[in-house]
Protein backbone atom coordinates (compact mmCIF):
# COMPACT_ATOMS: atom_id res chain seq x y z
CA UNK A 1 0.00 0.00 0.00
CA UNK A 2 2.73 2.45 1.03
CA UNK A 3 4.25 2.25 -2.53
CA UNK A 4 1.17 2.99 -3.85
CA UNK A 5 0.63 6.39 -2.08
CA UNK A 6 3.85 7.22 -2.74
CA UNK A 7 3.38 7.00 -6.50
CA UNK A 8 -0.19 9.30 -5.44
CA UNK A 9 1.08 11.46 -3.46
CA UNK A 10 4.33 12.06 -5.52
CA UNK A 11 2.46 13.09 -8.96
CA UNK A 12 0.05 15.60 -6.93
CA UNK A 13 3.64 17.18 -6.09
CA UNK A 14 5.16 17.43 -9.79
CA UNK A 15 1.58 18.45 -10.20
CA UNK A 16 2.55 21.51 -8.34
CA UNK A 17 5.02 22.97 -10.64
CA UNK A 18 3.38 21.39 -14.11
CA UNK A 19 1.25 24.08 -15.16
CA UNK A 20 1.01 26.41 -12.26
CA UNK A 21 -1.85 23.82 -11.02
CA UNK A 22 -1.16 24.71 -7.24
CA UNK A 23 -0.87 27.95 -5.69
CA UNK A 24 1.28 27.33 -2.04
CA UNK A 25 3.49 29.53 0.02
CA UNK A 26 6.56 31.00 -1.65
CA UNK A 27 8.94 31.53 1.00
CA UNK A 28 10.20 30.03 4.12
CA UNK A 29 9.03 33.49 5.93
CA UNK A 30 5.64 33.43 4.16
CA UNK A 31 5.39 29.90 6.05
CA UNK A 32 5.41 30.93 9.17
CA UNK A 33 3.67 34.36 8.60
CA UNK A 34 0.45 32.21 7.44
CA UNK A 35 0.86 29.40 9.53
CA UNK A 36 1.09 31.45 13.10
CA UNK A 37 -1.47 33.77 11.52
CA UNK A 38 -3.55 31.39 11.77
CA UNK A 39 -2.39 30.07 15.39
CA UNK A 40 -2.45 33.35 16.69
CA UNK A 41 -6.13 34.58 17.12
CA UNK A 42 -8.65 35.26 19.69
CA UNK A 43 -7.68 32.22 21.53
CA UNK A 44 -4.29 34.46 22.57
CA UNK A 45 -6.37 37.41 23.61
CA UNK A 46 -9.10 36.29 25.53
CA UNK A 47 -8.93 32.74 25.93
CA UNK A 48 -5.37 32.04 27.37
CA UNK A 49 -4.81 35.02 29.43
CA UNK A 50 -8.13 34.42 31.68
CA UNK A 51 -7.74 30.79 31.92
CA UNK A 52 -4.39 31.32 33.04
CA UNK A 53 -5.32 33.62 35.90
CA UNK A 54 -8.30 31.79 37.50
CA UNK A 55 -6.73 28.53 36.62
CA UNK A 56 -3.44 28.69 38.78
CA UNK A 57 -1.50 30.83 36.95
CA UNK A 58 2.08 29.79 36.40
CA UNK A 59 0.81 25.91 37.45
CA UNK A 60 -1.97 26.55 34.55
CA UNK A 61 0.77 27.38 31.87
CA UNK A 62 3.06 24.22 32.84
CA UNK A 63 0.10 22.09 32.06
CA UNK A 64 -0.58 23.68 29.34
CA UNK A 65 2.73 23.94 27.98
CA UNK A 66 2.91 19.71 28.98
CA UNK A 67 -0.39 19.12 27.04
CA UNK A 68 0.86 21.60 24.00
CA UNK A 69 4.20 19.40 23.65
CA UNK A 70 2.64 16.03 24.16
CA UNK A 71 -0.96 16.63 21.96
CA UNK A 72 -0.84 19.95 20.79
CA UNK A 73 2.78 19.86 18.43
CA UNK A 74 2.29 15.88 17.99
CA UNK A 75 -0.71 16.77 15.97
CA UNK A 76 0.16 19.62 14.04
CA UNK A 77 2.90 18.65 12.94
CA UNK A 78 1.23 15.32 12.24
CA UNK A 79 -1.64 17.17 10.04
CA UNK A 80 1.10 19.41 8.30
CA UNK A 81 3.47 16.47 7.18
CA UNK A 82 0.21 14.50 5.78
CA UNK A 83 -1.29 17.53 4.06
CA UNK A 84 2.33 18.39 2.28
CA UNK A 85 2.31 14.96 1.19
CA UNK A 86 -0.61 14.78 -0.45
CA UNK A 87 -0.85 18.34 -1.66
CA UNK A 88 -4.27 18.55 -1.47
CA UNK A 89 -7.37 19.64 0.66
CA UNK A 90 -8.23 18.12 4.29
CA UNK A 91 -10.17 15.41 2.71
CA UNK A 92 -8.38 14.15 -0.53
CA UNK A 93 -5.34 14.35 1.45
CA UNK A 94 -6.92 11.50 3.72
CA UNK A 95 -8.20 9.69 0.78
CA UNK A 96 -4.73 10.27 -0.87
CA UNK A 97 -2.76 8.46 2.00
CA UNK A 98 -5.59 5.94 3.10
CA UNK A 99 -7.12 5.09 -0.29
CA UNK A 100 -10.03 2.93 -0.01
CA UNK A 101 -10.09 3.41 3.81
CA UNK A 102 -12.50 5.53 6.14
CA UNK A 103 -10.03 7.85 7.63
CA UNK A 104 -11.34 10.44 4.97
CA UNK A 105 -14.03 10.83 7.40
CA UNK A 106 -11.41 13.21 9.42
CA UNK A 107 -11.17 15.25 6.73
CA UNK A 108 -14.68 15.61 6.43
CA UNK A 109 -15.10 16.52 9.97
CA UNK A 110 -12.06 18.84 9.76
CA UNK A 111 -14.66 21.31 6.92
CA UNK A 112 -17.82 20.53 9.41
CA UNK A 113 -15.44 21.92 12.47
CA UNK A 114 -14.23 24.57 10.11
CA UNK A 115 -18.14 25.77 9.37
CA UNK A 116 -19.14 25.46 12.49
CA UNK A 117 -16.10 27.28 14.05
CA UNK A 118 -16.68 30.33 12.01
CA UNK A 119 -19.71 30.57 12.39
CA UNK A 120 -19.05 31.72 16.15
CA UNK A 121 -15.65 33.32 15.45
CA UNK A 122 -16.77 35.85 13.02
CA UNK A 123 -19.09 37.15 14.84
CA UNK A 124 -16.84 37.77 17.79
CA UNK A 125 -14.32 39.63 14.95
CA UNK A 126 -17.38 41.19 14.09
CA UNK A 127 -17.67 42.86 17.51
CA UNK A 128 -14.03 43.00 17.72
CA UNK A 129 -14.13 45.49 14.02
CA UNK A 130 -16.87 47.29 15.23
CA UNK A 131 -15.14 48.42 18.73
CA UNK A 132 -11.99 49.81 16.34
CA UNK A 133 -14.73 52.42 14.89
CA UNK A 134 -16.03 52.79 18.69
CA UNK A 135 -12.80 53.33 20.25
CA UNK A 136 -11.76 55.92 17.47
CA UNK A 137 -15.32 58.15 17.53
CA UNK A 138 -15.25 57.73 21.85
CA UNK A 139 -18.10 55.58 21.87
CA UNK A 140 -17.08 53.59 24.60
CA UNK A 141 -14.89 56.12 26.32
CA UNK A 142 -15.50 55.87 29.69
CA UNK A 143 -14.65 54.32 33.05
CA UNK A 144 -17.39 52.94 34.59
CA UNK A 145 -18.37 49.32 33.55
CA UNK A 146 -21.82 49.51 34.09
CA UNK A 147 -21.73 52.06 31.28
CA UNK A 148 -19.41 50.07 28.88
CA UNK A 149 -21.18 47.07 29.57
CA UNK A 150 -25.12 48.76 28.61
CA UNK A 151 -23.09 49.66 25.19
CA UNK A 152 -21.57 46.24 25.03
CA UNK A 153 -25.07 44.58 25.34
CA UNK A 154 -26.77 47.49 22.82
CA UNK A 155 -24.59 45.88 20.23
CA UNK A 156 -25.38 42.51 20.72
CA UNK A 157 -28.53 42.53 21.43
CA UNK A 158 -29.59 44.88 17.94
CA UNK A 159 -29.87 41.62 15.34
CA UNK A 160 -29.24 44.39 12.05
CA UNK A 161 -25.92 45.53 13.81
CA UNK A 162 -24.91 42.10 14.81
CA UNK A 163 -25.88 40.79 11.34
CA UNK A 164 -24.46 43.86 9.27
CA UNK A 165 -20.80 43.74 11.23
CA UNK A 166 -20.48 40.28 10.28
CA UNK A 167 -21.20 40.16 6.78
CA UNK A 168 -18.67 43.11 6.87
CA UNK A 169 -16.24 40.88 8.30
CA UNK A 170 -16.94 37.96 5.92
CA UNK A 171 -16.48 40.27 2.76
CA UNK A 172 -13.02 41.38 4.20
CA UNK A 173 -11.68 37.95 4.55
CA UNK A 174 -13.73 36.41 1.31
CA UNK A 175 -11.73 38.99 -0.06
CA UNK A 176 -8.62 38.47 1.13
CA UNK A 177 -9.01 34.47 0.25
CA UNK A 178 -10.31 35.30 -3.52
CA UNK A 179 -6.65 36.56 -4.18
CA UNK A 180 -5.52 33.42 -3.30
CA UNK A 181 -2.75 31.24 -1.43
CA UNK A 182 0.57 33.60 -1.85
CA UNK A 183 -0.93 36.73 -3.00
CA UNK A 184 -3.85 36.93 -0.55
CA UNK A 185 -3.40 34.44 2.35
CA UNK A 186 0.83 34.99 2.35
CA UNK A 187 1.07 38.69 1.08
CA UNK A 188 -1.67 39.72 3.80
CA UNK A 189 -0.29 37.69 7.44
CA UNK A 190 3.40 38.89 6.02
CA UNK A 191 2.63 42.20 6.68
CA UNK A 192 0.01 42.24 9.41
CA UNK A 193 2.26 39.80 11.60
CA UNK A 194 4.92 42.22 12.23
CA UNK A 195 2.31 44.74 13.30
CA UNK A 196 0.78 42.96 15.64
CA UNK A 197 4.03 42.35 17.55
CA UNK A 198 4.71 45.63 17.53
CA UNK A 199 1.19 46.68 18.80
CA UNK A 200 1.88 44.22 21.68
CA UNK A 201 4.64 45.44 22.62
CA UNK A 202 3.50 48.94 22.90
CA UNK A 203 0.53 47.99 24.98
CA UNK A 204 2.90 45.86 27.26
CA UNK A 205 5.09 48.97 27.93
CA UNK A 206 1.96 51.07 28.85
CA UNK A 207 0.43 48.35 31.21
CA UNK A 208 3.70 47.71 32.74
CA UNK A 209 4.32 50.79 33.55
CA UNK A 210 1.20 51.36 35.14
CA UNK A 211 1.11 52.09 39.20
CA UNK A 212 0.09 48.89 40.89
CA UNK A 213 1.08 46.76 37.64
CA UNK A 214 2.80 44.02 39.95
CA UNK A 215 -0.93 42.73 41.01
CA UNK A 216 -1.88 41.94 37.77
CA UNK A 217 1.17 39.92 37.01
CA UNK A 218 0.84 38.28 40.21
CA UNK A 219 -2.83 37.24 39.27
CA UNK A 220 -0.89 35.85 35.50
CA UNK A 221 2.36 33.97 36.89
CA UNK A 222 1.95 33.25 40.51
CA UNK A 223 1.80 29.20 40.38
CA UNK A 224 -1.23 27.93 41.95
CA UNK A 225 -1.30 24.18 42.16
CA UNK A 226 -4.02 23.95 44.49
CA UNK A 227 -6.52 25.13 41.71
CA UNK A 228 -5.31 22.72 39.13
CA UNK A 229 -8.17 19.70 39.18
CA UNK A 230 -9.09 17.16 36.31
CA UNK A 231 -11.02 19.93 34.86
CA UNK A 232 -8.26 22.40 34.40
CA UNK A 233 -6.32 19.46 32.38
CA UNK A 234 -9.67 19.44 29.71
CA UNK A 235 -9.36 22.66 29.67
CA UNK A 236 -5.95 23.16 28.61
CA UNK A 237 -5.91 20.44 26.21
CA UNK A 238 -9.01 21.75 24.50
CA UNK A 239 -7.36 25.47 24.33
CA UNK A 240 -3.76 23.82 22.99
CA UNK A 241 -5.92 21.76 19.70
CA UNK A 242 -7.59 25.29 19.42
CA UNK A 243 -4.66 28.03 19.75
CA UNK A 244 -2.81 25.73 17.47
CA UNK A 245 -5.61 25.20 15.23
CA UNK A 246 -5.42 21.06 14.78
CA UNK A 247 -7.83 18.94 15.06
CA UNK A 248 -9.70 20.18 12.36
CA UNK A 249 -8.01 20.12 8.55
CA UNK A 250 -6.73 23.84 8.92
CA UNK A 251 -3.10 22.34 9.21
CA UNK A 252 -3.42 19.45 6.58
CA UNK A 253 -4.67 22.31 3.88
CA UNK A 254 -1.97 24.85 5.19
CA UNK A 255 0.84 22.14 5.26
CA UNK A 256 -0.45 21.49 1.30
CA UNK A 257 1.11 24.95 0.86
CA UNK A 258 4.28 24.19 2.43
CA UNK A 259 7.54 24.64 0.80
CA UNK A 260 8.94 20.81 0.10
CA UNK A 261 12.24 21.93 1.83
CA UNK A 262 10.74 23.71 4.73
CA UNK A 263 11.53 21.43 7.92
CA UNK A 264 8.26 20.70 9.66
CA UNK A 265 9.04 19.79 12.98
CA UNK A 266 11.49 23.16 12.99
CA UNK A 267 8.80 25.28 12.04
CA UNK A 268 5.92 23.97 13.73
CA UNK A 269 7.91 24.68 16.86
CA UNK A 270 8.51 27.85 16.37
CA UNK A 271 4.83 29.03 15.51
CA UNK A 272 4.24 26.84 18.62
CA UNK A 273 6.92 29.01 20.94
CA UNK A 274 5.69 32.19 18.86
CA UNK A 275 2.29 31.61 19.67
CA UNK A 276 2.77 31.13 23.46
CA UNK A 277 4.69 34.21 23.22
CA UNK A 278 2.14 36.30 22.11
CA UNK A 279 -0.18 34.74 24.18
CA UNK A 280 2.20 35.77 27.21
CA UNK A 281 2.52 39.33 25.94
CA UNK A 282 -1.15 40.00 25.55
CA UNK A 283 -1.76 38.56 29.46
CA UNK A 284 0.79 41.09 30.09
CA UNK A 285 -0.91 43.71 27.90
CA UNK A 286 -3.64 43.14 29.94
CA UNK A 287 -3.86 41.96 33.60
CA UNK A 288 -1.47 44.51 34.75
CA UNK A 289 -3.45 47.55 33.63
CA UNK A 290 -7.14 45.51 34.99
CA UNK A 291 -5.37 45.62 38.41
CA UNK A 292 -3.71 48.67 38.17
CA UNK A 293 -7.54 50.73 37.95
CA UNK A 294 -8.98 48.04 40.24
CA UNK A 295 -11.26 46.28 37.68
CA UNK A 296 -12.35 42.35 38.04
CA UNK A 297 -11.08 40.27 35.32
CA UNK A 298 -13.81 38.86 33.89
CA UNK A 299 -14.53 35.83 31.71
CA UNK A 300 -14.11 35.99 27.37
CA UNK A 301 -16.16 38.35 26.03
CA UNK A 302 -16.54 40.33 28.97
CA UNK A 303 -13.43 40.75 29.56
CA UNK A 304 -12.65 41.77 26.10
CA UNK A 305 -15.59 44.35 25.58
CA UNK A 306 -17.05 45.60 29.26
CA UNK A 307 -13.43 45.54 31.17
CA UNK A 308 -10.74 46.29 28.55
CA UNK A 309 -12.67 49.49 27.28
CA UNK A 310 -13.33 50.71 31.06
CA UNK A 311 -9.36 50.28 31.88
CA UNK A 312 -8.10 52.35 28.57
CA UNK A 313 -10.84 54.93 29.61
CA UNK A 314 -9.17 55.09 32.74
CA UNK A 315 -5.65 55.98 31.54
CA UNK A 316 -3.93 59.03 29.66
CA UNK A 317 -4.50 59.30 25.81
CA UNK A 318 -6.86 56.20 26.65
CA UNK A 319 -8.80 55.83 23.71
CA UNK A 320 -5.55 56.48 21.20
CA UNK A 321 -4.08 52.40 23.27
CA UNK A 322 -7.87 51.44 22.41
CA UNK A 323 -8.01 51.97 19.28
CA UNK A 324 -4.45 50.11 19.03
CA UNK A 325 -5.75 46.82 21.02
CA UNK A 326 -8.72 46.16 18.71
CA UNK A 327 -7.13 46.69 16.03
CA UNK A 328 -4.40 44.00 17.44
CA UNK A 329 -7.77 41.69 18.05
CA UNK A 330 -8.66 42.64 14.44
CA UNK A 331 -5.57 41.63 13.21
CA UNK A 332 -5.35 38.30 14.99
CA UNK A 333 -8.76 37.24 14.26
CA UNK A 334 -8.33 38.25 10.78
CA UNK A 335 -5.37 35.28 9.99
CA UNK A 336 -7.31 32.73 12.16
CA UNK A 337 -10.34 33.25 9.72
CA UNK A 338 -8.48 33.17 6.79
CA UNK A 339 -6.79 29.58 7.70
CA UNK A 340 -10.27 28.84 8.76
CA UNK A 341 -12.32 29.73 5.91
CA UNK A 342 -9.67 28.09 3.74
CA UNK A 343 -10.64 24.48 4.56
CA UNK A 344 -13.91 24.28 2.68
CA UNK A 345 -12.62 26.66 -0.33
CA UNK A 346 -9.32 24.52 -0.74
CA UNK A 347 -11.87 21.14 -0.49
CA UNK A 348 -14.19 23.02 -3.24
CA UNK A 349 -11.44 24.58 -5.61
CA UNK A 350 -10.21 20.84 -5.80
CA UNK A 351 -12.41 18.37 -5.11
CA UNK A 352 -15.51 20.07 -6.68
CA UNK A 353 -13.39 22.00 -9.77
CA UNK A 354 -15.03 24.90 -8.65
CA UNK A 355 -13.06 28.29 -9.37
CA UNK A 356 -11.58 30.08 -6.61
CA UNK A 357 -14.06 32.82 -6.78
CA UNK A 358 -17.54 30.45 -6.72
CA UNK A 359 -15.98 28.40 -4.09
CA UNK A 360 -15.29 31.60 -1.77
CA UNK A 361 -19.14 33.39 -2.58
CA UNK A 362 -20.73 29.67 -1.98
CA UNK A 363 -18.91 29.48 1.35
CA UNK A 364 -19.42 32.61 2.19
CA UNK A 365 -22.99 33.10 1.47
CA UNK A 366 -23.71 29.60 3.40
CA UNK A 367 -21.61 31.00 6.52
CA UNK A 368 -24.05 34.39 6.08
CA UNK A 369 -26.93 31.97 7.13
CA UNK A 370 -25.45 29.58 9.38
CA UNK A 371 -23.58 32.50 11.01
CA UNK A 372 -26.83 34.47 11.57
CA UNK A 373 -27.59 31.85 13.50
CA UNK A 374 -24.88 32.71 16.27
CA UNK A 375 -25.13 36.36 15.38
CA UNK A 376 -28.60 36.47 16.24
CA UNK A 377 -27.91 34.17 19.78
CA UNK A 378 -28.04 37.73 21.73
CA UNK A 379 -31.18 39.20 20.40
CA UNK A 380 -33.74 37.60 17.95
CA UNK A 381 -32.89 33.69 19.09
CA UNK A 382 -31.72 34.51 22.37
CA UNK A 383 -34.57 31.55 23.56
CA UNK A 384 -33.86 29.41 21.21
CA UNK A 385 -31.49 26.69 23.08
CA UNK A 386 -30.52 23.17 22.47
CA UNK A 387 -29.16 20.76 25.37
CA UNK A 388 -29.32 23.88 27.17
CA UNK A 389 -26.90 26.13 24.83
CA UNK A 390 -27.61 28.73 22.66
CA UNK A 391 -26.65 28.82 18.59
CA UNK A 392 -23.63 30.64 19.88
CA UNK A 393 -22.33 28.60 22.72
CA UNK A 394 -23.14 24.80 20.65
CA UNK A 395 -21.14 25.96 17.98
CA UNK A 396 -18.10 26.49 20.51
CA UNK A 397 -18.63 23.32 22.71
CA UNK A 398 -19.00 21.13 19.89
CA UNK A 399 -15.79 22.22 18.21
CA UNK A 400 -13.57 22.93 20.67
CA UNK A 401 -14.63 19.97 23.51
CA UNK A 402 -15.78 17.20 20.90
CA UNK A 403 -14.59 17.83 16.82
CA UNK A 404 -11.20 19.03 17.87
CA UNK A 405 -10.32 16.73 19.99
CA UNK A 406 -11.78 13.86 18.24
CA UNK A 407 -9.90 14.82 15.06
CA UNK A 408 -6.94 15.05 16.67
CA UNK A 409 -7.29 11.91 18.04
CA UNK A 410 -7.80 9.83 14.61
CA UNK A 411 -5.01 11.68 13.33
CA UNK A 412 -2.44 10.36 15.54
CA UNK A 413 -3.84 6.87 15.55
CA UNK A 414 -3.87 6.91 12.06
CA UNK A 415 -0.19 8.63 11.82
CA UNK A 416 1.45 6.31 14.49
CA UNK A 417 -0.38 2.89 13.47
CA UNK A 418 -1.63 2.97 9.90
CA UNK A 419 0.46 4.97 8.20
CA UNK A 420 3.95 4.27 10.33
CA UNK A 421 7.57 4.84 11.19
CA UNK A 422 9.03 4.12 7.26
CA UNK A 423 6.43 7.18 5.61
CA UNK A 424 6.74 9.54 9.14
CA UNK A 425 10.00 9.23 8.72
CA UNK A 426 10.62 10.05 5.10
CA UNK A 427 8.22 12.25 5.06
CA UNK A 428 9.76 14.55 8.23
CA UNK A 429 13.51 14.31 6.50
CA UNK A 430 12.23 15.99 3.10
CA UNK A 431 12.88 12.50 1.81
CA UNK A 432 15.97 12.18 3.69
CA UNK A 433 17.96 15.55 2.82
CA UNK A 434 17.05 16.57 6.76
CA UNK A 435 19.44 14.98 9.39
CA UNK A 436 17.03 14.71 11.85
CA UNK A 437 16.85 11.20 12.59
CA UNK A 438 16.52 11.50 16.83
CA UNK A 439 13.61 14.08 16.65
CA UNK A 440 11.26 12.22 14.24
CA UNK A 441 11.90 9.07 16.48
CA UNK A 442 11.06 11.24 19.29
CA UNK A 443 7.77 13.06 17.62
CA UNK A 444 6.84 8.83 16.50
CA UNK A 445 6.96 7.82 20.15
CA UNK A 446 5.01 10.69 21.47
CA UNK A 447 2.37 10.51 18.42
CA UNK A 448 1.96 6.69 18.39
CA UNK A 449 1.13 6.29 22.02
CA UNK A 450 1.15 8.97 24.85
CA UNK A 451 -0.77 11.19 22.35
CA UNK A 452 -4.00 9.05 21.24
CA UNK A 453 -3.94 7.62 25.29
CA UNK A 454 -4.15 11.75 26.53
CA UNK A 455 -6.74 12.63 24.32
CA UNK A 456 -8.92 9.91 24.94
CA UNK A 457 -8.35 9.41 28.95
CA UNK A 458 -8.96 13.44 28.65
CA UNK A 459 -11.81 13.58 26.25
CA UNK A 460 -13.67 10.67 27.62
CA UNK A 461 -13.22 12.38 31.42
CA UNK A 462 -14.70 15.20 29.61
CA UNK A 463 -18.11 14.03 28.50
CA UNK A 464 -18.21 12.20 31.78
CA UNK A 465 -17.59 8.89 30.08
CA UNK A 466 -14.79 7.38 31.93
CA UNK A 467 -16.61 7.39 35.90
CA UNK A 468 -19.12 5.10 34.01
CA UNK A 469 -16.97 2.80 32.44
CA UNK A 470 -14.87 2.57 35.78
CA UNK A 471 -18.03 2.35 38.00
CA UNK A 472 -19.45 -0.73 35.21
CA UNK A 473 -15.86 -2.21 36.33
CA UNK A 474 -15.84 -1.76 39.51
CA UNK A 475 -19.53 -0.27 40.97
CA UNK A 476 -17.60 0.22 44.51
CA UNK A 477 -15.07 2.64 43.37
N1 LIG B 1 -6.01 29.35 16.61
C1 LIG B 1 -7.06 30.32 16.56
C2 LIG B 1 -7.13 31.14 17.85
O1 LIG B 1 -6.43 30.91 18.78
C3 LIG B 1 -8.40 29.69 16.34
C4 LIG B 1 -8.48 28.67 15.28
C5 LIG B 1 -8.94 27.41 15.58
C6 LIG B 1 -8.11 28.95 13.97
C7 LIG B 1 -9.00 26.42 14.64
C8 LIG B 1 -8.15 27.97 13.00
C9 LIG B 1 -8.59 26.72 13.34
O2 LIG B 1 -7.94 32.05 17.96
Amino acid sequence: MSSLVGEVAGSAVEGREGKGVRDGFTTGLGVIAATLGSAVGLGNIWKFPFMTGVNGGAAFIIIYLLSTLLVGLPVMISETMLGRKARADAITTLRKVAPKQLWWLIGASGVLAAFLILAFYTEVAAWVFAYIFKAAFGEILSTNPEVTSAAFGSLISNPVQSLLWQWGVLVVISAIIIAGVSKGIENTTKRLMPVLFLILVMLCIRSLTLPGAAQGLAFLFTPDFSKVTGATVLTAMGLSFFKLSVGMGTMITYGSYFRDDQDIPATTTKVMLADLLVSMLAGIAIFPAVFAFGFEPGAGPSLLFITIPAVFASMPFGNIFMVLFFILAAIAATGAMLSLLEVPVAFLTEKKNYSRVKATLLTSGLLALIGSTAALSNSTLSGVTLFGMTFFDLYDYLTSNILLPVGGLFISIFVGWVWGYKEVKQALSNEGVLNNEKIIQLFFGIVKVVTPILVAVVLLNGLGVLEELLWLLHPSL
